[in-house]
């Protein structure tokens, strides 16, 4: 299968920071809640930074000054921890929106996510923009005058910022309109942006591992120590300042102004701006069919509910007067077409109907539980050999497929979530003598929890749970994306050998079971 080149190249570095952190702490895994953890590292000292702060065009500068020289222990540690962590978090929003990107999980129903999460890239970095302005140092100069170059040349707004620079001086009432929308306007608005931005999703978390967010914290913290954020001269409206270190996370526009018009620079960011808004729609992704409930099969129980990544689903009042309180009805805008709530339907189970077509509760029209059942038998019907191996393979993974042979067999899923676990126990029945469920990379859902939701099922942690009398030795759950070939092939040479030696084993204890009966009957 040919994986994309931007996929291929996420997937290696991903790789790459597993081997570095494990898959665990692996940063990669956890980018947006990575970005929670530093906006309360910002909140947190931004909040230390304001109390010996003076909000004032005379007494700004001096009061950070006093911060970063005088009391440097305390004040000017928080003050580059504010600084870094702002730095910080430029870099994991832009790597969890190009992991969003490579991955493919921004098109069709995540257009929503997608979407919100663009200005919040903007209000990021305008807030750093206005933080960057409070210093009224040389820098700030720099960013005020740019900024009101670019407002001005604004339609509407002709003017009406260069009129707060009276006289060559800014004024303290602007200035405290500046502080207020990095104190208080920008960060609610970002807030409730961030709040709409995960709205649609269920079980979201917004901290990191804690081992991943104390890892972070202690790099920030010795970046501080070793590298302490200082201000450049005073700011001086008469003049202009000659060297200036730029911070490029967030004012990479200014210097666009030394070359280009406003103008130009509008159309630039403008254009970036609508780009990413419309690339869910280039080219509009194909919808799948959704999931479809089977009142006739329904109780009502809600562990679809439970397990819907998507808040698709909800439990409502009866409405076809059977003798259950609840039923679930899917919001066709939000269903993801993930299939993750006919595996957890407990009406999914092969062993129901061994003839007629298995009907459940809630299924994908497009790939069944009683197609997968089908599938299964003959899956394990054509294989052959000593160790007959059922792979269950996600289609967003590695494609199983490639290790079909006469004693494998390989049946797609759309996300490991959606097996029942009850089907691998009838894999197993059927004759089967091993089945290697292979989900996405560990913590790196394409459906955000079915490989997990798997994990708990077939630990019995989480409904409906993998049955005690399915051999565990049998079976195994191994992770593994497009480009994980080798790991998944060398899984399956050692799995193969264990199933050999259990087969071996089963064999001398039926052998010595039929002497036994042998001998009893002799006797
Ligand atoms: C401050 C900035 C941001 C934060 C803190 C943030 C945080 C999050 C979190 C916590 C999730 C849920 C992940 C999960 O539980 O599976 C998420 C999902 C998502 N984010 Fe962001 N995000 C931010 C910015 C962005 C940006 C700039 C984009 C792209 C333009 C973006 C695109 C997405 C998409 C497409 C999803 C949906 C993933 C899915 O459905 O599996 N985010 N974000």
């Amino acid at each position: 299968m040919l994986v994309n080149p931007v996929k291929r190249a996420y997937l290696a570095l991903e790789s790459w920071f597993n081997l570095s952190f494990g898959t665990e702490w692996n940063p990669l895994y956890h980018l947006g809640t990575l970005s929670f953890f530093l906006f309360w590292v910002i909140l947190v000292s931004g909040i230390y930074l304001f109390i010996p702060f003076q909000g004032s065009l005379s007494g700004a500068y001096q009061s950070v000054e006093y911060m970063t020289h005088e009391q440097w222990y305390v004040a000017g540690v928080m003050r580059s921890l504010h600084r870094y962590a702002s730095d910080a978090v430029v870099v994991t929003v832009l790597l969890h929106m190009f992991k969003e990107f490579a991955s493919g999980r921004y098109r069709g129903f995540r257009w929503f996510s997608w979407v919100t999460g663009v200005p919040t890239l903007w209000l990021i970095i305008t807030l750093g923009i206005t933080g960057y302005w409070l210093v009224w140092d040389e820098l700030a100069q720099y960013v005020a005058i740019g900024s009101a170059r670019l407002m001005d040349a604004m339609p509407l707004l002709s003017g009406a910022m260069t009129r707060n620079f009276v006289a060559g001086q800014m004024t303290d009432r602007f200035f405290i309109l500046i502080e207020f929308l990095h104190l208080l306007g920008q960060p609610l608005i970002l807030f409730f942006l961030l709040w709409i931005h995960v709205k649609r999703l269920s079980g979201v978390s917004i901290n990191p591992p804690r081992g991943l967010a104390g890892g972070t914290f202690i790099a920030l913290l010795a970046l501080s120590l070793a590298k302490p954020a200082v201000s450049h001269g005073p700011a001086d409206l008469a003049s202009m300042p000659f060297t200036l270190n730029i911070d490029w996370f967030y004012l990479n526009v200014y210097p666009l102004l030394d070359y280009w018009t406003e103008g130009q620079t509008w159309v630039l960011t403008t254009s970036v701006t609508f780009l990413l808004m419309i690339m869910p729609w280039l080219p509009p992704a194909k919808s799948s069919p959704i999931a479809v409930v089977d009142l006739d099969n329904c109780n009502g129980c809600g562990l679809c509910f439970n397990d819907c990544p998507f808040d698709a689903i909800t439990v409502q009042a009866r409405t076809d007067g059977a003798r259950f309180e609840h039923e679930v009805v899917v919001d066709p805008g939000l269903c993801g077409a993930c299939g993750i709530c006919a595996g957890s339907c407990p009406a999914s189970n092969p062993f129901r109907s061994s003839k007629s077509t298995l009907k459940t509760g809630i299924d994908m029209p497009q790939l069944s539980v009683d197609e997968l059942r089908t599938r299964t038998t003959q899956a394990v019907m054509e294989m052959s050999g000593a160790t007959k191996i059922l792979i269950f393979g996600c289609e967003h993974g590695l494609d199983t497929g490639l290790f079909d042979d006469a004693g494998t067999r390989s049946i797609r899923l759309i996300c490991s979530g959606m097996l029942p676990p009850t089907l691998v126990e009838f894999a197993l029945k059927k004759g089967a003598d091993g089945v290697l469920v292979s989900g996405c990379r560990h913590n790196d859902c394409y459906f955000r929890f079915g490989n997990q939701w798997t994990r708990l099922r077939f630990s019995g942690e989480r409904n409906p749970i993998l049955r005690a009398r399915a051999d565990r030795a049998r079976i195994r759950v191994q992770g593994a994306a497009e480009t994980d070939k080798g790991d998944i092939q060398r899984s399956l040479e050692k799995f193969r050998e264990e199933l050999g030696r259990l087969n071996q084993a089963d064999k001398s204890a039926d052998a010595e079971k039929d002497e036994k009966v042998a001998d009893e009957n002799y006797h």
